[in-house]
């Protein structure tokens, strides 16, 4: 079966991705409102916009699988640092479990590589992802982080951090200001 991976506009192809969400939220809706005994729900973070948008299209089924790619200079320990993001990933409920989300990761992290000011990468996600992401080369991040929200800056413990090295080793300790909304 043949697939198609484009990485478009997040902006321009911000419709697309809102009806392969649109498909899949009710499957997230408890856990995102209520979270779990260990995690407390997302429902109420207001999320960034990605700069870029991995679409992976199924021939019948058009668009099957996101991945959202962001662009941000944060800071680490109080020093400026320009890192990628990858957030939003996504599969279709009735095409899960054949690599589409790892296909959509791993183009991902290749147009992070070659963007020359990335650094280290950072996504958020849920402890039941957790081993997905260990076994595609992301670490924990331990520290503290920060990120903004409507009503100001807060320690953003929504969801875990993990960093994934790119041009330099990623940072597992200290402290991270996402500096913007986070992903
Ligand atoms: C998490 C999520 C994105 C994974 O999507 P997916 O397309 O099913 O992911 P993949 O198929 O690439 O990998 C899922 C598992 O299926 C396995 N798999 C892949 N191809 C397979 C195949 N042909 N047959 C059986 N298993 C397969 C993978 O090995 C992987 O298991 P592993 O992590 O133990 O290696 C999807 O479940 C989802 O959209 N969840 C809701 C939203 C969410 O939680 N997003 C993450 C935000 S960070």
């Amino acid at each position: 079966m043949s697939i198609e991976i484009e990485v478009l506009n997040g902006e321009h192809s911000r419709p697309q991705a809102e009806t392969l969400f649109q498909q899949i939220e009710p499957h997230d809706a408890q856990r995102r409102e209520k979270g779990n005994e260990n995690e407390p729900g997302w429902a109420h973070i207001t999320w960034a916009d990605p700069d870029l948008r991995v679409m992976v299209d199924d021939p019948d089924s058009g668009l099957v699988c996101h991945a959202g790619i962001f662009f941000r200079t944060v800071t680490w320990n109080g020093q400026k640092v320009h890192v990628g993001g990858v957030g939003q990933v996504a599969t279709h409920p009735g095409h899960r479990r054949r690599g589409y989300a790892s296909i959509a990761l791993e183009a991902a992290v290749q147009t992070m590589r070659h963007h020359d000011a990335a650094q280290f990468a950072v996504l958020f996600c849920e402890s039941h992802n957790f081993a997905f992401y260990q076994s595609r080369g992301w670490h924990p991040f331990t520290g503290t982080v920060y990120a903004e929200q409507p009503a100001g800056k807060i320690r953003f413990e929504a969801m875990a951090p993990f960093v994934l090295d790119l041009k330099r080793r990623a940072p597992t300790l200290g402290t991270l200001d996402m500096c913007g909304l986070p992903w």
